[in-house]
């Protein structure tokens, strides 16, 4: 369990050189143990450079990170310590898999955290397991996977390290429809299970909303929102302005309330929607 504590963060590329490049700039925000943190944002908006300095990845030109109340390059020999606390899965990661077989792949990362053979075997079942890799598969070669299986493995070697915080940039991008959501499921079940934090960085709102407790929202570097997901979604105005929108069901439902039809507000997903409209359609008898 972990609480992360980031104070005016910045960093900025190239320095002194013609592409010197404000990427993020005085973030603050905290983030507690067991949130489920949805972080969304414009390209280049800097949400993979954001997450890259709460691991220790990339070193914040100013500001802080705290971990559990320490700050994390206090003492920089001790940064490999929260690279293993705070898993990051990269986007792309599967281009990352270098083993002979996707077993050795899963355990690359508890392999160097000094764990022995049996318990390094078990924490590769139980982390194929959480995103749905058959046992099979593991004796494979990565490179025989499809590219859903492949995306799975990467996230299994992060997992297998047991990280007390998991971010995840875009771990559904490129995943056809069924692959996105069977992905998106899992990550949630991992999450309620392990009641981890975990941090999304994602493009698509109906998965930030399906899943999430907390949004952040980064624009141009900056936070522009930090809240309960529905308070989020409930800024519709402000979002488009920074070319950002709500989930599409939440837009509908909200429009009709407009209307005068007596539903909820901060209606999130479609299945919130479907219940309630029959709950509605019930009360009035027409169903
Ligand atoms: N390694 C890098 N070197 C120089 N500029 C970078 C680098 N990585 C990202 N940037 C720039 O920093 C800004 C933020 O990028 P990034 O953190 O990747 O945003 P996001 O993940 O939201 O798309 C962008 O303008 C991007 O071009
Ligand atoms: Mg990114």
């Amino acid at each position: 369990m972990s609480t992360i504590i980031v104070e005016n963060l910045s960093c900025t590329y190239g320095i002194k050189t013609p592409f010197e490049r404000k990427a993020v700039k005085d973030v603050s925000f905290e983030i507690q143990s067991g949130d489920f943190i949805g972080l969304i944002g414009h390209t280049g908006s800097g949400k993979s450079t954001l997450v890259q300095m709460l691991n220790g990845l990339i070193k914040p030109t100013s500001g802080k990170v705290f971990i559990d109340g320490t700050d994390i390059w206090a003492n920089p020999k001790e940064i490999r310590k929260f690279r293993f606390k705070v898993g990051l899965v990269f986007q792309y990661p599967e281009y990352q898999l270098f083993e002979e077989t996707v077993e050795k792949d899963i355990a690359f990362g508890p392999s160097n955290m000094g764990l022995s053979e049996q318990e390094i075997k078990e924490r590769v079942l139980y982390a194929a397991k959480f995103v749905g890799l058959s046992y099979d598969l593991l004796k494979k070669s990565p490179f025989d996977l499809s590219g859903g299986e492949k995306r799975r493995a990467a996230i299994a070697g992060v997992i297998a390290m047991d990280p007390d915080v998991l971010i995840l940039d875009e771990p559904t991008a490129g995943l056809d429809p069924v692959g996105r959501n069977v992905l998106l499921s899992q990550i949630s079940q991992y999450q309620k299970t392990r009641k981890n934090t975990v941090i999304l960085v994602s493009h698509s709102m109906e998965d930030v909303a399906r899943v999430t407790n907390k949004v952040l929202v980064m624009n141009k570097g900056e936070l522009a929102m930090f809240d309960k997901t529905e308070k989020v979604f409930a800024r519709s105005d402000e979002l488009t302005n920074i070319g950002l929108r709500i989930p599409q069901v939440t837009r509908v439902t909200d429009a009709l309330r407009k209307h005068g039809i007596n539903l909820p507000s901060g209606i999130l997903t479609v299945d919130k929607a479907v219940y309630e409209i029959t709950e509605l359609l019930k009360k009035e008898g027409r169903l």
